[in-house]
């Protein structure tokens, strides 16, 4: 694929999981400032209705399985196309949860878990490069989470996803420096979506700490980092005053006491 650089200047995002929540709420901020949208969802019909909400000239919305690469290939080329040729942010975004003692699930949740939550952003990475290549200034950001900080009971397979997004955001943010591409993430605490009130809410972590984070305010900083110069981007951004807090505090303080805060909180 050729080195081309962009001649349209409207600026373009895709987003995974899109449907719903976290996901929904960046393809509402970014299509207020005017940008063009990829909404993609196994819901299909909820991106359509997304699609229909933000206008069909302003939006490019299908299925897309994230754990599968041909799904990945179709809807990235015909992204590409309605987007007129550039991809500005990859947003990996579609993520589930598996929220109980780890023996209690079965073993092919925990698999199927990361197949989405882990593979699904190796393949969008691998297979949105040619297109982030044609586009300057492009970047990616990768929906992390604070349980990257340090493993979370009734989330472990969760926890350890998202840790491991969290290195491979880092390495490859060094790797395609060479590509004038940065790889960043966002890391929030409990966000009020379909996710935590379904599935995460019965975890004591939750009841302590209390759910303060809106889809909204996880859009707001995925904004940020696509409005900023590319060298000002921090590669991970705790989002939230409680968030930072927790980032800070698990870098300065010793594994034996991240481990008691983590099980305290938990009610271990
Ligand atoms: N909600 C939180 O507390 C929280 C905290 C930290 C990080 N996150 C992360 O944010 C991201 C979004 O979470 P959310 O809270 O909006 O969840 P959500 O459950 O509200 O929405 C997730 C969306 O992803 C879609 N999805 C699920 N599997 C998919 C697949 N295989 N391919 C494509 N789409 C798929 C779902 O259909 C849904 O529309 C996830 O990666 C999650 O791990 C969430």
């Amino acid at each position: 694929m050729s080195q081309t650089t962009s001649i349209n200047s409207t600026r373009s995002i895709f987003i995974t999981g899109a449907a719903a929540g976290i996901g929904r709420a960046i393809a509402e901020r970014f299509a207020k400032a005017g940008w063009f949208i990829g909404a993609y969802d196994v819901d299909e019909a909820g991106v359509m209705a997304l699609r229909a909400q933000l206008g069909a000239h302003r939006c490019h919305a299908g299925r897309l399985d994230v754990s599968n690469p041909d799904d990945w290939a179709r809807q990235l080329e015909a992204f590409f196309k309605a987007a007129d040729g550039r991809l500005d942010v990859l947003v990996n975004n579609a993520g589930v949860a598996v929220t109980s003692y780890f023996e209690e699930a079965e073993l092919i949740r925990h698999h199927r878990l990361i197949d989405i939550n882990l593979k699904g952003v190796v393949n969008g990475c691998h297979l949105a490069l040619p297109y982030l290549r044609r586009t300057p200034q492009s970047r990616v950001v990768n929906l992390c989470s604070a349980s990257a900080l340090y493993g979370q009971p009734m989330l472990s397979t969760y926890s350890a996803t998202k840790a491991a997004v969290r290195s491979f955001t880092e390495a490859l943010d060094i790797e395609w420096q060479r590509f004038d591409i940065r790889v960043v993430d966002v890391l929030p605490l409990f966000v009020n979506t379909a996710m935590v009130a379904n599935d995460v809410s019965k975890m004591k972590t939750v009841q302590t700490l209390g759910v303060r984070l809106s889809a909204d305010d996880i859009a707001a900083s995925i904004w940020r980092l696509a409005q900023g110069a590319p060298g000002s981007l921090p590669v991970h951004t705790p989002v939230g005053m409680q968030t930072k807090l927790f980032y800070l505090l698990s870098k300065l303080s010793p594994d034996w006491m991240n481990r008691l805060v983590t099980a305290r909180m938990a009610g271990h």
